[in-house]
């Protein structure tokens, strides 16, 4: 006998998207009709349960008076109530689908609102959902008006009946898990909540319903064919380009084409007998030829990045102004492509990408990863009951979408396995919209995509399929290739862009990639600075894999940031400065470089003695020209070096006159030696050796001060608070460094003292520098001279026994006591920098502090080292590096870095610990994807290296 039989929240795990809203359409921005929001303060009341509660709240006169209130758009686990969880792929319920566990937080939602005096008094109307996660019901005035799934997918819903001037109570109830659950499984937190707004929108009769704008551009003749289709007749105007049609009507005028680079939006109006829409529209053609994707008869680079919406404190509820900053933020940083992984963002955000120029692949509500668990068994997307709703969900993305003009690709989804549900979806899309390309990266043999994607894919495999030696099916050997993620920014990284960048720009198949990702999704939290999976205590969670993005969660930019821009400028400026000229050559797809000046300096030892402007031809997209330097200034001594730039010449939408956007540098004449300092000889007297100004214990030969700067703990050092990139994903087949040097005991190396040996012109000190355990270590031998003046240290490294691994950093490390500020050095900055992360490092005279040198990765972990210094001051300590070295300064231990959490972990301590390194090992990407390519490994190897010490005069 069983008791449970039919229940009144069954919708939850009903695999159908849901009942009573309309069909979906088109949206717009605004329009003459009347519209209220919604959004605002709400009451709440949470229930451990779907069915806990039964529907009284929705009735007029129920009393919440008692009911906590809640922010809509909003979560309400980011507001108090219960708490968020972060998973990668696994499902943080038992996978049974369409099940979901008994204990599913529910939150009733209450707003009571009154209908403005100068709303309509027809009875037209429509409520609007924006984004509600993950399973809705709704009320209006005591009426059940429907349920539905998709979170990140819009809901409407005719209410004009049912609205009454004041007192209306809207009820809608929202649980967390559903059946919709399962088709949302992306790396991200759970998040609950009606998140985006809340609209109610007046319909007047012969209001509009759906439209479809299609604006191609024919670049054989420069003109633009409008066509807007209507369910609801009416005209359409266009002032610009004396454009005033019927609906349903072509009409081709001459137009300038839109491109993410030269965003041309023309305003419009649709009219309809009941409703006039500002129409923005943008001409553009997206086809398919010659394998290759190509806009308005060019094929097109993709710079792009992966954008989950993030916000530290409101989650996925993002304001306007968050994202224009993300927008800003990626056109500053010359990013021209966007993948909105992995759902249809917040519809504003696609204007503007519009109006500021990005290429758009807009992606649909859709990932069933946590499946990959039990091979893929019960995959929604294979399973036809499922298959209505993922096509409800692709309609929704893409009648909601269609009129974009940056949106240039349709993507089904990620990681969901293969099935008919994605074939349907495909089919449907195509069907529908064949002015846009479909995309879909599970799709290995691109069955049913436009394009070949992949994901990680390392650098060599990404050549062959360069080369279309790749193999696969003959479609596929037809398609373009693009890296729908790649360079996995956790923590320090990502490395090997650069290498990434020009693979693509040598073969035509390969149009770019997206990065991994755009920000951390970092929680502020009082006691942890910012939160990540596991702090709040889930069962299961991935950590701070949902800490990998170019930004902070602040939005501060990361170095990760900071080196895509360089690697992925428009513009290349290369030159061997001996040949007094430069070359430039604009790597727009489209742009000219009108919108560009240029300017020249030169620097002596890093220093700018001599500034000018450059004239540059206005090359059209592709182009290159050789331009003339000026005569270098006379310089009699020192390292010189040309820098050009190119910075906005005038104000644009997005950056300011002025804003660099690309630069190149090159030596004329290279670095004066450094002195050999040598001549004077070591003192033996009181238990302690003095040599010129170095001063050290005579028992263990360890240097205590140079003139009156003390310095503590001087040895070599080959250990770095393991990255997340250095420590991989668990899944990583290759060799997973971090782990294994600390498998070794790289972390826990001893210093053996095998000889202090005074000579006349030089302080020896040999030791061997080995783990615990086993038969490997670095023989190593301090050579101290000096020329009265100066302390010369000589390091000389002899690796012994059979090594196997790489090293995280070979160098020296040592303690200065009290505060070091300032820093300057001369060297590459202003930002950190790494073997395979260094593009961006600039050679020049720099300032900074201890603190200020920090980068703040949220997992802390080795960064801020500062690369090709030639010397640097800290402390009163001057040092100059024979060959050049990476410089790292922090107020605490690298062992105390490696330890902590979280940056709320390290307190600083009285002694500053430099770190003078003669190499690093790379970065590369290892946390998803490939580590280091061989030629960024730290190979132990003999290695000479030295620095040259002075007290600063
Ligand atoms: C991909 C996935 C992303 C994210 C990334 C790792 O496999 O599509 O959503 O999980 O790996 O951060």
């Amino acid at each position: 006998m069983s008791f449970r039989t039919h229940s009144p929240v069954d919708y939850v795990e009903d695999v159908s998207p849901g009942s009573g809203a309309l069909p979906p359409r088109a949206r717009y921005a605004s329009s003459d009709a009347a519209s209220l929001s919604l959004n605002g303060s709400w009451r709440f009341r949470l229930s451990a349960t779907a069915d806990a509660e039964d529907d009284a709240f929705a009735e007029p006169g129920y009393d919440a008076g008692d009911w906590a209130e809640v922010s809509v758009p909003g979560h309400w686990v980011l507001q108090g109530h219960g708490s968020p969880i972060y998973t990668n792929h696994l499902y943080p319920f038992p996978v049974d689908p369409p099940r979901v566990p008994t204990e599913n937080p529910t939150g009733d939602h209450l707003r009571v609102f009154d209908l403005p005096s100068d709303w309509p008094s027809d009875s037209g109307a429509v409520l609007r959902f924006d984004g509600v996660e993950s399973c809705a019901r709704v009320w209006l005035n005591g009426t059940d008006i429907g349920e539905f799934k998709g979170s990140r997918l819009p809901h409407e819903f005719a209410v004009g009946h049912l609205l009454k001037p004041a007192g209306n109570v809207l009820a809608v109830r929202v649980h967390q898990w559903s059946a919709g659950s399962y088709l949302e499984d992306q790396d991200q937190w759970w998040l609950p909540g009606i998140f985006r707004d809340v609209t109610l929108l007046h319909r007047p009769a012969g209001g509009v319903l759906d439209f479809f704008v299609h604006a191609s551009y024919d670049h054989t003749t420069g003109e633009g064919t409008l066509k807007v289709d209507s369910d609801v007749d009416g005209r359409v105007t266009v002032p610009a380009l004396d454009i005033d049609v019927a609906t349903g009507e072509s009409v081709t005028v001459p137009v300038e084409p839109w491109t993410a680079e030269t965003p041309t939006l023309y305003d419009g109006v649709l009219a309809t007998e009941g409703e006039r829409v500002p129409l923005r529209i943008g001409f553009r053609t997206v086809v398919l030829e010659d394998g290759l994707i190509k806009v308005n008869g060019r094929p097109v680079l993709f710079k792009g990045v992966n954008r989950h919406e993030w916000h530290p404190e409101k989650g996925r509820a993002l304001d306007l102004e968050t994202m224009r900053e993300d927008v800003l933020l990626m056109k500053r940083h010359n990013i021209n492509a966007v993948r909105t992984s992995h759902y249809p963002p917040h519809p504003a955000f696609l204007d503007l990408c519009d109006e500021y120029g990005l290429w758009v692949v807009d992606e649909c509500d859709l990932e069933t990863h946590g499946f990959v668990e039990q091979a893929w068994r019960d995959n929604p997307v294979d399973d036809d009951r499922w298959t209505p709703a993922l096509l409800d969900r692709a309609a929704r993305m893409v009648e909601r979408d269609k009129n974009h003009p940056s949106v240039v690709i349709w993507s089904l989804g990620n990681e969901a396995g293969t099935g008919r549900g994605l074939t349907a979806m495909a089919e449907w899309i195509h069907g529908r919209d064949s002015s846009r390309l479909v995309h879909y990266e599970g799709d290995i043999n691109c069955r049913d995509t436009d394009v070949y994607s992949r994901m990680y894919a390392g650098h060599a495999e990404v050549e062959q399929i360069g080369r279309r030696l790749d193999g696969g099916t003959h479609k596929r050997r037809e398609l373009p290739f693009i890296l729908c993620e790649y360079g996995h920014a956790m923590g320090n990284g990502p490395g090997g862009i650069a290498d990434y960048q020009r693979l693509f720009e040598s073969y035509d198949r390969l149009q770019g990639g997206f990065i991994w990702e755009w920000i951390d999704h970092g929680i502020k939290h009082p006691e942890l600075g910012y939160a990540y999976g596991g702090d709040f205590g889930e069962e299961l969670h991935d950590g701070n894999f949902v800490c990998d993005g170019l930004l902070f969660p602040d939005r501060e930019p990361s170095p990760g940031l900071v080196e895509y821009k360089k690697v992925i400028e428009p513009v290349r400026i290369e030159g061997d400065g001996d040949g007094g000229s430069v070359r430039i050559r604009n790597a727009h797809d489209f742009a000219d470089l009108s919108a560009l000046a240029f300017e020249w300096s030169f620097q002596v030892d890093g220093e700018t003695v001599e500034s000018g402007s450059l004239s540059v031809p206005v090359l059209a997209a592709g182009e290159s020209a050789e331009v003339k330097l000026p005569e270098p200034p006379e310089v009699r001594r020192g390292e010189t070096h040309w820098t050009v730039r190119a910075v906005l010449a005038s104000d644009t939408a997005w950056g300011a006159k002025g804003h660099q956007v690309a630069w190149g540098q090159f030596p004329v004449t290279g670095r004066v030696p450094v002195p050999a300092a040598a001549g004077t000889a070591p003192v033996l007297a009181d238990g302690r050796i003095t040599l010129g100004p170095g001063t050290f214990d005579a028992r263990t030969g360890a240097l205590t001060a140079v003139g009156g700067v003390d310095v503590t703990g001087l040895r070599l050092d080959v250990w770095r608070a393991t990255t997340d990139n250095d420590d991989g994903a668990e899944w990583q087949t290759d060799l997973r460094y971090g782990f294994m040097w600390r498998k070794l005991g790289l972390h826990r190396m001893r210093h053996r003292l095998d000889a202090v040996e005074l000579g006349d012109g030089a302080l020896t000190v040999q030791t061997r520098v080995a783990p615990a355990a086993w038969e490997v270590g670095l023989a190593t031998v301090y050579r101290w001279s000096s020329d009265g003046e100066r302390l010369r240290l000589a390091v000389s490294v002899t690796p012994e026994g059979d090594w196997t691994v790489p090293l995280p950093r070979l160098g020296i490390r040592f303690g200065l006591s009290g505060a070091a500020d300032p820093v300057t050095w001369f060297g590459g900055g202003p930002g950190e920098a790494y073997p395979d992360t260094r593009s961006a490092s600039r050679l020049g005279r720099w300032e900074s502090t201890v603190d200020a040198l920090q980068t703040p990765y949220v997992r802390p972990q080795e960064n801020g080292a500062r690369a090709d210094v030639r010397w640097a001051e800290i402390g009163g300590l001057r040092v100059e590096g024979d060959p050049e070295f990476f410089f790292t300064a922090r107020r605490w231990t690298t062992e105390q870095l490696d330890a902590a959490r979280h940056r709320t972990d390290l307190t600083p301590g009285d002694t500053v610990w430099v770190n003078l390194d003669h190499g690093q090992h790379g970065i590369g990407s290892q946390s998803c994807g490939p580590g280091p390519l061989p030629q960024y490994f730290l190979r132990a190897e003999p290695a000479e290296f030295s620095f040259l010490f002075s007290e600063v005069s």
